[in-house]
């Protein structure tokens, strides 16, 4: 039996482990999902109470502050929850031999590439978001603590906040959106990665990874504009998408023009099965009762 403790269990990454950790896969393990009011991550001593508390082989780290534009006027929480929180995590980890898999982003990345990123190539966040991003990771791998580091792109769910259901909502009430062209990456459905992480989980038993950094998002790559233009289109919507540039929509943090992971690590490595990104938005879709045939 593998115990597994899922950090920041009211985020979209979270729930989507807890759909999945009923399933028959999931047999032999046992999850604990912990809010924020029970482990808050920016506390040593709320992480160390936790684990007294619950004994466990695996932390799988979906807490994070995501709010990318807000953490330009708000380093310090940022901060506080993607690089301190993570070294939190990683030291008690660490002490207790327990294992560490770690959610970090594209957008350490600066976007000046234009084929997809591997785990080699440098990092140079645009972002404060990004930055503590990086530097959570950066602690992670000082604390020598068992485990992986996967970084992702575009995340989206049936619930939450993310793009696909602010355009779904959008393209029933407006008759026309004006969406960013000129950015490109790959949205990632959070039921796909949950599937990728509790495949990986039992196959980090035995390996000896501290720290090892692997990317993962769906299949293909994409535009923000292409992707609502998609969204729209499956739902048979009226509404019209064009296209614009990122200057004509100007936001607080600077996001990576080409922001696509190179995902030929995590298949080799794990066997990981990466859907096409447009036949998990349908999925995603579906769910959300919007797709029209
Ligand atoms: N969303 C994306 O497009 C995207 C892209 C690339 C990478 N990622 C990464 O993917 C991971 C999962 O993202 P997500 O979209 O599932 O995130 P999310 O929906 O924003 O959920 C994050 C969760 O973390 C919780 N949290 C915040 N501070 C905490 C703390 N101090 N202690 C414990 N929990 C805390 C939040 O709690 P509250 O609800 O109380 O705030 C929230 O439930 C994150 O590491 C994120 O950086 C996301």
């Amino acid at each position: 039996m593998t115990r597994i403790i899922v950090t920041g269990a009211d985020g979209q990454l979270a729930r989507e482990l807890a759909r999945l950790s009923g399933s028959s896969e999931c047999a032999e393990c046992e999850f604990v999902f912990a809010r924020r009011a029970e482990l808050d991550i920016t506390s040593r001593q709320s992480v160390s109470s936790f684990l007294d508390a619950h004994p466990t082989d695996v932390i799988v780290n979906c807490a994070a502050y995501t709010a990318v534009d807000r953490a330009e006027s708000d380093a310090t929480a940022a901060l506080r929850v993607n690089s301190e929180g993570v070294a939190n995590l990683a030291c008690e980890a660490a002490e207790r031999d327990v294992t560490l898999v770690h959610i970090s982003t594209d957008y350490v990345f600066d976007g000046s590439a234009r084929v997809p990123y591997t785990e080699n190539d440098a990092t140079s966040p645009l972002s404060v978001y990004g930055e503590t991003k990086r530097q959570g990771e950066r602690e992670m791998q000082a604390s020598g603590c068992r485990g992986i580091i996967i970084r992702i792109g575009w995340l989206y769910s049936a619930e939450g906040h993310n793009f696909v259901r602010t355009i779904a909502a959008k393209a029933q009430t407006e008759s026309e959106l004006r969406v960013v062209a000129d950015q490109w990456g790959t949205p990632t459905w959070a039921a796909d990665l949950a599937a990728a992480i509790l495949h990986i989980v039992p196959q980090l038993k035995g390996r000896d990874l501290r720290g090892e950094v692997f990317h993962y998002a769906d299949e293909g790559e994409t535009s923000w504009w292409e992707l609502a233009d998609t969204i729209v289109g499956m739902m048979r919507s009226e509404c019209v998408v064009l296209p614009i540039t990122t200057d004509e929509w100007p936001t607080a943090a600077r996001r990576p023009e080409y922001a696509v992971l190179d995902k030929t690590k995590i298949k080799s490595w794990f066997g990981v099965d990466v859907p096409d990104w447009e036949v998990s938005l349908e999925r995603c879709l579906r769910q959300m009762n919007v797709y029209r045939d």
